[in-house]
């Protein structure tokens, strides 16, 4: 008998390498969830062998116990950028007196908890994946508590964790590194090119901070395959590489042959490409890397890939490089 496993956002980023990466395995079969499953992307889902396609919203817990049924694993990811990204989020957060990041980050609170809750009704789930950020604010012991896009799945996870024991010895908490594509998809961080033909990349992140960097697309995948694989209650920060912005940006000029340069911009409250009320939150986020670590270093059930058990290979931050189309950022 297959095993099944339930991909939320299985048409997104992290979901759909974790699509690919299962379509590639004997013995299991995949339900892929959207929100829409008569649109083009679910389609493709189906195009690409995905077994099932099955419409479930993470606001409506009713709708993830139906889409659980039968799951061996669960894999979940919430996004706050999406909700962040939707102008009806902002009219609510307008209605309730809330900045537009506080109140998406309640909303992607509740839907992690509605993960657990839905997980924690679903006979013979064997294990729950859950993409999951560090607490910012414990970490940092109350320096930096404006990382709501951190917090609020650290938070959604310590709800799973208090609320569901038993849940809780099945579950892996997978915390996914900093996504080498920012620089191609992210428009606070797409270089400029200067008068000279150089490129400017504006990282707010120091020189010297070494970053989980991870091809999400690809490597989200293989990750949760091995925290399926691995004994449950791992709390894993997953990367390709750990390495600094100029060394990403040092291998970027290697392969691709540009003049680039990493101005990098102070922390505060200086950076015109960011929305004001998202200003305080980046620029914590960048001074939490510094002093606390990505992944928090301070968490004691913190876990790297080299001890995990089982063998992750993936290709190198130059391969990745070479793969990507530049053309929209390398003019
Ligand atoms: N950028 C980084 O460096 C970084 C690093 C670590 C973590 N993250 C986190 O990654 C998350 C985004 O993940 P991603 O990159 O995979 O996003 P993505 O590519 O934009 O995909 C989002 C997925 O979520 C699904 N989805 C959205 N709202 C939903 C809802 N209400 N119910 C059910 N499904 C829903 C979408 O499915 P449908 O549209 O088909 O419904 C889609 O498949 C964010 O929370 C971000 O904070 C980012």
């Amino acid at each position: 008998m297959s095993k099944l496993i339930v991909v939320i956002g299985a048409t997104g980023t992290q979901g759909g390498s974790v699509v690919d990466t299962f379509l590639g395995e004997t013995g299991w079969k995949i339900r892929g969830l959207t929100r829409n499953a008569n649109s083009a992307s679910a389609q493709n889902l189906k195009d690409k062998g995905v077994h099932e396609v099955v419409a479930a919203n993470l606001d409506d817990v009713d709708s993830l116990v139906e889409a659980f049924k039968g799951a061996h694993t669960v894999f979940s990811v919430t996004d706050f950028w999406g909700l962040y990204s939707n102008p009806s989020n902002h009219e609510k957060a307008a209605a309730a007196g809330k900045a537009g990041n506080v109140y998406v980050a309640g909303v992607e609170i509740q839907q992690g908890k509605n993960v657990f809750d839905a997980a924690a009704k679903t006979d013979g789930l064997e294990r729950l994946i859950f993409s999951g950020l560090s607490n910012a604010t414990k970490w940092s012991k109350g320096k930096y508590p404006h990382v709501y896009h951190f917090d609020s799945k650290a938070l959604a996870a310590e709800y799973g964790q208090k609320t569901y024991p038993d849940l809780w010895k099945k579950t892996s908490i997978l915390q996914v590194g900093f996504y080498l594509n920012n620089v191609l998809t992210s428009p606070w961080m797409k270089p400029q090119k200067d008068e000279n033909g150089v490129y400017v990349f504006s990282f707010s992140i120091p020189a010297t901070v070494k970053l989980p960097l991870i091809a999400t697309e690809e490597d989200t995948g293989p990750f949760t395959k091995a925290l399926v694989e691995a004994a449950p209650e791992k709390n894993l920060i997953a990367y390709r590489a750990w390495q600094t912005m100029d060394e990403f940006l040092d291998i970027i000029r290697q392969v691709k042959g540009v003049k680039a340069v990493n101005k990098q911009l102070p922390s505060g409250t200086e950076w015109e490409a960011v929305p004001e009320e998202l200003r305080e939150e980046l620029s914590e986020n960048a001074s939490y890397f510094e002093e606390f670590g990505y992944e928090g270093r301070d968490d004691p059930s913190l876990v790297h890939p080299k001890d995990l058990g089982v063998d992750v290979q993936l290709p190198s931050v130059a391969d990745w490089v070479q793969k990507q189309d530049w053309s929209s950022v390398f003019t």
